[in-house]
């Protein structure tokens, strides 16, 4: 009895330091590295009707993944897409894998630079990232998309790509200029 009593402490104190080491370590990454804000549920919705309008999509990225809070929405929501899910932050990987493994969805992530994924399967193309990546993104993507490809850009958006339509989703003011505007492009 006394050994059946001190094996389930034994797992249970193993148990809950794993998840605090786990926690800690999920912290100090969203400290130390920040730009971890997922989308927020507001614009999460508005991209859902964007994606809902091109129903013959088959492939979608969202360019810095993060722990994968958008890529989960949108593999629930429409099941049938296949999801890519792109960071070059191995910490936010493994928690967004960890995170797909508990949910049971089958979800592309990838460890990887952005500029070092080849684009030109993807139907729609999703980024919530920093200012200073989009001059280089937009050339790049307007190098390898196909034509007809959507792409949205949260908050951050070209320099010189016109977007087709501009969604404004957060009304308040903000210091960050365009905070959760979704812009859409299409690639001609
Ligand atoms: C604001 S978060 C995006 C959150 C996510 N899209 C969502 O909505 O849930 C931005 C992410 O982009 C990643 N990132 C920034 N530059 C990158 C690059 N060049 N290659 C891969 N990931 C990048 C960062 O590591 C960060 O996790």
């Amino acid at each position: 009895m006394n050994a059946v009593i001190f094996a389930l402490i034994f797992l249970i104190t193993t148990g809950l330091f794993s998840f605090f080491l786990l926690w800690l370590v999920f912290m100090i990454d969203s400290i130390v590295r920040g730009h971890d804000l997922p989308t927020s549920p507001r614009a999460t919705k508005a991209l859902f009707k964007i994606i809902s309008e091109h129903k013959t999509a088959k492939n979608f990225y969202d360019l810095g993944c993060a722990h994968g809070t958008l890529a989960l929405r949108i593999k629930r929501k429409f099941p049938t897409l296949c999801v890519y899910a792109i960071d070059n932050n191995s910490v936010r990987i493994f928690f967004a894998k960890i995170r797909t493994f508990l949910f049971r969805q089958n979800i592309k992530f990838l460890r990887k630079d952005i500029f070092d994924v080849n684009l030109s399967n993807a139907d729609i193309v999703y980024t919530y990232l920093w200012y200073d990546t989009m001059p280089p993104l937009e050339k790049k993507l307007q190098r390898e998309l196909k034509q007809g490809a959507i792409v949205i850009t949260n908050t951050s958006n070209f320099p010189t790509w016109k977007p087709i339509q501009k969604i404004v989703t957060y009304h308040k003011v903000s210091k960050m200029p365009d905070f959760e505007t979704l812009f859409v492009y299409q690639k001609t």
